[in-house]
């Protein structure tokens, strides 16, 4: 597929209505300016089709390491693996009889599902091509009789589920999340920009990575569910905690709003390590039924700190904070806040709320001059450090290779320095993470059979009305379970 056959959207203030406008501002670090270009559904078919055809056989190129995750929803499960050159992958390993052939065999076969691993990679095949940095690079997909192995750029850093497990909610807590929540801010922006709604946005599909100078970065996995559709009908995607409420009317949703709602979900979860409610459908979760009557604020001076000693949520979180919430979180998509789209102009844009006003332009505006950087390197000098899309030819892919090979090499020592550098100005957190992970699911297990575990403190108790009784426990959720899995036939 042709690069310029995306459509070309209106020019609007501060964005680039082309590639050189566009490389320009991203070279003054201009936060604004993206690459100007939007998808459209039928270029995603074409791309699903052209990642289709360059899948490669295994014959077991990538070491296993270890198991990452399940990847329930895919049927399968995410390893990590290396090359012989020690570059580490993530992985994500699914049988053939769920992949099928391609897209379309896997359209005809599943035909009602909304979990579709083709658009998957070819979204962020798309992404690559645009230097898009808040992606796991997709590196090549396998094949043997039996599965189909898609090899990622590995993050790190684990997920945002696993994130900070023993930081408690309060002042410091909101300090450390909000470099990362300016880039999720940043990150969906150019997603809707480029015109593609992610629709499964959540704590586990949003893997954290080293960004530059010793920073984070944080990348969106798992398209599987996302569209360039704008305007979608009887789709209820994502999440049962972060489906925007919308997604479960007869009308169409506009698939942004619900993308931002899910984003307002995450900063909450992040914030206070609790989702707010178990589900978002109406009849379906007291606490949901709750900030309907009553509003967010009244539920945060209700509502107990899963994980605090007795304090409300409204005492914990900041104000400015707060605001964000309320915006983003807001039922009714007519009122809901905005992250700055250019397709509307008199919404609330959340990036001009003070909580993250303060944030974003330190944040973004250094990764985005980064980002810029890359971009000149890849038009100037086509830099080995670009990731080779998986759709270029096999022998693009070996030239490549072995520019990468010294470009990795140099990347690995330099990440080795940054992270001794870490390791001598904060107390590793990674190794812990996995642990964390299975001391909130069990948490989370806990909290729904109502048993509370001696090393937990019992659940946000007490948030009881006369005219609505709010269940005194929700905890977050070990999402993979609540998810529907696709039938595999
Ligand atoms: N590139 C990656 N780097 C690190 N961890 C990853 C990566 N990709 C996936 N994971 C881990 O595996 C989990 C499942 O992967 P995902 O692609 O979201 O599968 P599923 O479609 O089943 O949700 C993620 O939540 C994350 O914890
Ligand atoms: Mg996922």
């Amino acid at each position: 597929m042709n690069d310029r056959d995306y459509d070309t959207p209106p020019a609007s203030p501060g964005q680039g209505s082309g590639d050189s406008t566009t490389r320009q501002n991203l070279l003054e670090g201009k936060v604004n300016a993206y690459c100007g270009r939007r998808l459209a559904p039928a270029h995603l078919e074409q791309a699903q089709e052209d990642v289709a055809n360059e899948v490669l056989r295994w014959n077991g190129q990538l070491d296993f390491k270890k198991k990452l995750q399940e990847a329930k929803r895919n049927h399968g499960r995410v390893d990590l693996m290396e090359s012989s050159k020690g570059v580490k992958f993530a992985v994500k390993r699914m049988p053939n009889r769920w992949m099928q052939d391609g897209p379309r065999p896997f359209n005809e076969r599943y035909p009602n599902t909304s979990e579709k691993p083709w658009v998957d990679v070819a979204i962020v095949s798309l992404l690559q091509k645009e230097s898009f940095q808040y992606v796991c690079q997709l590196d090549a997909i396998y094949r043997d009789d039996s599965d189909t192995f898609v090899a990622w750029e590995f993050a790190p850093h684990g997920d945002l589920f696993a994130w900070e497990d023993d930081l408690k909610a309060g002042k410091e807590r909101e300090a450390k999340m909000l470099p990362l929540t300016c880039q999720l801010v940043y990150a969906v922006w150019y997603l809707h920009e480029f015109g593609i709604a992610h629709r499964d946005l959540s704590l586990e599909n949003v893997v954290l990575s080293d960004g530059p100078n010793g920073t984070s970065r944080i990348k969106l996995i798992d398209f599987g569910m996302a569209t360039a559709d704008r305007s979608c009908k009887d789709q209820v995607c994502g999440k049962q905690s972060y489906r925007a409420p919308e997604m479960y009317t007869a009308d169409s949703y506009d698939s942004f709003l619900s993308d931002t709602f899910a984003v307002g979900v995450i900063f909450y979860a992040l914030a206070v390590q609790d989702y707010p409610w178990i589900s978002t459908k109406r009849g379906g979760c007291q606490l949901f039924e709750y900030v309907n009557m009553y509003g967010l604020k009244a539920f945060t001076e209700r509502r107990k700190l899963r994980k605090g000693n007795g304090e409300n949520l409204i005492e914990v979180l900041s104000p400015e904070l707060l605001e964000v919430l309320i915006s983003l979180m807001a039922f009714n998509p007519a009122e809901r806040g905005c992250l700055g789209e250019s397709c509307w102009k008199d919404r609330a844009n959340v990036r001009n709320f003070r909580w993250i006003k303060k944030g974003f332009d330190k944040e973004v505006a250094a990764l985005a001059r980064t980002d810029a950087d890359c971009v000149k390197a890849n038009f100037e000098e086509i830099s080995p450090n670009t990731p080779v899309p998986v759709t270029s030819s096999p022998e693009q892919r070996n030239d490549a290779g072995k520019e990468q090979k010294a470009k990795e090499k140099e990347k690995e020592q330099k990440e080795h320095k940054t992270k001794e550098k870490k390791e001598k100005e904060q107390k590793p957190t990674s190794e812990k993470r996995p642990e964390s992970r299975e001391r909130r699911d069990s948490a989370s297990r806990n909290s729904k059979t109502g048993s509370s575990s001696p090393d937990k403190p019992p659940n946000s108790a007490g948030l009881v009305n006369p005219k609505c009784v709010v269940p005194t426990s929700s905890g977050k959720e070990s999402t993979r379970a609540v998810e529907t899995t696709p039938a595999l036939t």
